[in-house]
């Protein structure tokens, strides 16, 4: 964390102390996410300096690379596998050897550039939810595991853990858990059982060790103590229950489902940021410290409806990157290429609304990806 000049201050920044009015009343929790309303409001109680979350030194080391065709082809595979496996809800001997190998690949990848795999959850192109929701916890679990420095060996056991997450979905019939309408109470009651249900049929593989067993059993408790299936709150839970919480609705946020449009990456982590009593604050923090929302050579759409590329990461500034923009909000070429860099004052007003999907981002490459 460190100390920043309220003028200095840009929408997308997370306070990493209380903020305090100068009568003591608090203005501003820990944690939340700055807009431009409460920089002008902070500007107007005459605040000089605000103390804001930094980026890991995990993410500043990281390479920055934009996702290959090889990376999306891996990802792609690692869906299939999962579901292929989970279409059947019995696990067979060598299918635990399997996923563990599957985890370490992602892993690998993760050490290797974080960004690119993270910007991989934000696109999404796959039919099937339940599979690539549980690859894509995995992932946002790891990332979150390893923003909290754990070791090797619980990292990869984090990230099978998370992957089988909701493995206790294949004993719920799919016409269920996949309609429009409002589930009724007894529907309700049987969903909720599917984190024992995962937890039981786990138990019987006897590959998977304890803390494995716990992260899928108790990922929708909360941190208050209003989740299910026990109620149990704080360090109750096993740290993988909290850490697998905080990937499930990250990842659910961002997705498109029947029942509600998807959110963007920044108002996905507004939402976590302001139902912070149900997750634990320190796994929240490492999230949003830990991630570049947008890697270098990904094409994003404006709020403005303009087209550009992202050219180069502000290091604590994880919304806001440098960008080259290539189409107008009319969606025609400009003649010159403009650079702006979202994290400088005079842009506080021009934000990144989205990442295009990969057929937009494939034709925004033949014609822009050298340039
Ligand atoms: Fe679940």
């Amino acid at each position: 964390m460190k100390s920043i000049r309220v003028s200095a201050l840009v929408p997308g920044m997370i306070v990493a102390r209380d903020v305090f009015d100068p009568t003591g009343l608090l203005m501003l929790n820990e944690g939340t996410v700055l807009t431009t309303e409460l920089i002008t409001k902070l500007d107007f109680w005459g605040l000089d300096e605000v103390v804001i979350e930094e980026p890991s030194p995990s993410l500043k080391e990281q390479q920055e690379i934009a996702i290959t065709p090889q990376i999306k082809a891996a990802h792609e595979r690692a869906i299939d596998l999962t579901g292929s496996l989970m279409s059947n809800p019995e696990i067979r001997d060598g299918d635990a050897l399997i996923l563990k190998g599957m985890v370490g690949d992602i892993e690998s990848q993760i050490q290797l550039n974080s960004n690119v795999l993270l910007n991989l959850c934000h696109i999404k192109t796959h039919d099937n939810y339940l599979y690539s929701h549980s690859v894509n916890v995995s992932i946002v679990a790891m990332i979150i595991g390893r923003g909290l420095r754990l070791d090797d060996n619980t990292l990869k056991n984090l990230g099978l853990s998370a992957l089988l997450h909701d493995f206790g979905m294949t004993k719920i019939d799919k016409a269920i858990y996949d309609q429009d309408q409002k589930l009724t109470a007894e529907e309700r009651i049987r969903i909720e059982r599917h984190p024992v249900y995962g937890y039981e049929l786990l138990c019987n593989a006897e590959d998977f060790s304890e803390d494995v067993l716990l992260g899928i059993k108790q990922h929708h408790e909360r941190f208050n103590g209003s989740g299910y299936p026990d109620g149990l709150s704080g360090e109750e839970i096993s740290l993988f229950g909290r850490i697998i919480a905080v990937a499930d609705v990250y990842d659910a946020c961002l997705s498109l489902r029947k029942h509600r449009p998807r959110m963007t990456p920044y108002e996905t982590l507004k939402n976590l940021l302001g139902e912070s009593r149900l997750f634990d604050i320190k796994i929240l923090k490492a999230l949003v410290t830990s991630m570049a929302i947008y890697p270098i050579g990904s094409f994003v759409r404006l709020n403005t409806g303009e087209i550009a590329k992202v050219i180069g990461i502000n290091h604590g500034f994880p919304f806001r990157p440098d960008i080259r923009i290539y189409l107008d909000r009319n969606h025609q070429k400009l003649e010159k290429p403009i650079r702006i860099n979202l994290s400088d004052g005079d842009y506080t007003q021009t934000y990144i609304q989205e990442t295009l999907d990969y057929e937009e981002s494939e034709r925004m490459y033949v014609l822009f990806g050298d340039q």
